[in-house]
């Protein structure tokens, strides 16, 4: 799974220019070399979240800081790289169950978000990718998409009506599973330029 390349996409980033904090699902940490983790925890307060940092200390005191709505005010753009099948459907669906859907729900739309999908290529050619993508769409589309587009449309298509959502489209390749096709997260580069590509210009008006 494309979770074990997060902190090469962070060293690239930073290499950009871009300081960097990582929040990591549950099930991603199963991916990522616990070491890799500590030391990029090691690095401050969060620089690397998980969900049990939303949920710290005895239980909340009022006045406590929300990680979530912190990070949302921190950062000036979203990458969600990996986007597994799961946590499309709750971007989807709105659904906000852990930090990252949190912050996702609770996100900035006027700041980019940078999406690399990657997953199974029957996942990626499930009907329920273009459905959920569609509703990504609809929700955040500036002018009226063209009825009934195609997945492989995806990238141009929210590059013209949402350009804040980037979507940076899976390669094809022999995939961790072993099955051949669609579904490997793109290659570190592209995910970093499609940031960069946000920092030298002004967001064009929807
Ligand atoms: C070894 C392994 C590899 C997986 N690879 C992927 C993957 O590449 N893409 C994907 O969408 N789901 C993959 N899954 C399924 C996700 O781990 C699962 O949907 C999980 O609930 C995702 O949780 P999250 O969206 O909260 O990170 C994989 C599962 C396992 C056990």
């Amino acid at each position: 799974m494309a979770a074990i390349r997060s902190f090469e996409l962070a060293r690239s980033l930073e290499t950009a220019g871009c300081q960097t904090r990582i929040v990591a699902t549950t099930p991603a940490l199963y991916f990522l070399d616990p070491a890799a983790v500590a030391a990029f925890r090691a690095r401050g307060p969060g620089m690397l979240s998980v969900d049990a940092d939303e949920w710290p200390g005895a239980g909340y005191t009022r006045g406590d800081p929300v990680g979530h709505i912190e990070l949302r005010r921190w950062a000036e753009v979203l990458v969600v790289a990996p986007l597994d099948a799961n946590t499309l459907a709750k971007f989807a669906l709105g659904l906000a169950d852990n930090y990252l859907t949190c912050l996702f729900r609770a996100w900035d739309f006027a700041k980019p978000v940078v999406l690399a999908p990657a997953m199974n290529t029957l996942m990626w050619q499930s009907p329920a990718t273009l459905r959920h993508l569609r509703i990504l769409l609809e929700d955040h589309a500036g002018s009226p998409p063209p009825a009934g587009w195609l997945l492989e449309e995806a990238p141009s298509v929210f590059a013209h009506h949402a350009p804040r959502i980037v979507l940076v489209p899976p390669r094809s390749r022999r995939l961790a599973c072993g099955d051949i096709g669609q579904g490997a997260m793109a290659q570190v580069e592209a995910i970093t330029a499609a940031v960069a590509a946000w920092a030298s210009h002004e967001p064009r008006d929807d």
